[in-house]
């Protein structure tokens, strides 16, 4: 490996299991000799296996509900402590719709429902934020980074209120991304990342059309958690310092794609 992130210390939330986009992210991670708190939804400390990835990477795991700022600050006051000094990688690695969940049609919503999955997807990332913030605990030149989906630009009509969520979530990367720059030179961007095989991806209603059309439509075909979790590397690292505000497609190049020859001859007839 490269001792990408050596000696840089760092927060992952969102490793639920082994097919979790975070934990490649936390094995990467630790391989390029970052040390780093993992953390997750209490309820995800029942359902997952994090404290696998915990012991495999020698991290200590604090609950947090990222819809919590006590939680939050809790997490944030209590790495900055073990790790012994100011935060340089966050991931926010979250997404949960409560419509998706419970079956409800894009046109058909619970608001509580959009409400709670807006909260848990896209507010989360401010109150995280906020808190790193006003706490002064990111260090200069320190990077965050948010996962997303294209449904935030175009339309994928089984993604539901994910698409909304997505979509306030980048944009509080642009906007709290000024401030963190300019005041405490720290970079945020999102990751719009492939489908991929997660408890999140799967929970997408036809996933597996979704899936197999994304990778017949993309020239390098989808990319995977690992691949994700490599770019997410690059990102923490000293060799990206000056990116931020963006959002940057991880996708094998299918958000530029119009048709590819192999889509196309799907729907051709035979001579
Ligand atoms: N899988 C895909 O196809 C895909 C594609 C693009 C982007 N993403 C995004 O990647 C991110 C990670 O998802 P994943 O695919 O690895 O699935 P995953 O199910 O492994 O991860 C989602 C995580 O969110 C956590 N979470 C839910 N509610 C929470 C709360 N209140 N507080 C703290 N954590 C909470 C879950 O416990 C879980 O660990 C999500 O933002 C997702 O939208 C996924």
């Amino acid at each position: 490996m490269y001792n990408l992130l050596k000696g840089k210390r760092g927060i992952i939330f969102g490793a639920l299991d082994s097919n979790s986009i975070a934990w490649k992210v936390a094995e990467r991670a630790h391989e390029e000799g970052a040390e780093f708190v993992l953390t997750n939804a209490p309820i995800a400390m029942r359902m997952g296996t994090i404290n696998e990835l915990a012991e495999k990477t020698g991290s200590q795991v604090i609950p947090a509900d990222a819809t919590s700022l006590e939680d939050i600050q809790n997490l944030v006051d209590k790495s900055v402590e073990i790790l012994g000094g100011k935060i340089d990688f966050v991931l926010h690695s979250i997404g949960m719709s409560v419509n998706v969940r419970k079956g409800r049609h894009y046109t058909d919503q619970k608001y509580d429902f959009t409400t709670k999955g807006w909260d848990v997807s896209a507010v989360s990332f401010h109150k995280v934020m906020s808190v790193l913030y006003k706490s002064n605990a990111m260090g200069e030149w320190g990077s965050i980074v948010a996962l997303t989906y294209m449904a935030a630009q175009r339309v994928f009509p089984d993604y539901n209120d994910m698409a909304d969520n997505k979509a306030y979530l980048e944009s509080i990367a642009r906007s709290f991304g000024y401030f963190f720059g300019r005041d405490h030179k720290v970079r945020v961007n999102t990751i719009s990342q492939s489908p991929t095989p997660t408890t999140a991806g799967q929970g997408v209603k036809g996933f597996d059309g979704f899936i197999n059309y994304a990778e017949k439509m993309s020239p390098l075909g989808n990319a995977t958690a690992l691949e994700c979790a490599n770019y997410t590397i690059s990102l923490f690292s000293d060799l990206t310092r000056k990116v931020t505000l963006q959002n940057l497609f991880h996708d094998g190049g299918f958000s530029n794609m119009g048709v590819s020859e192999a889509v196309m001859e799907y729907f051709t007839e035979e001579e």
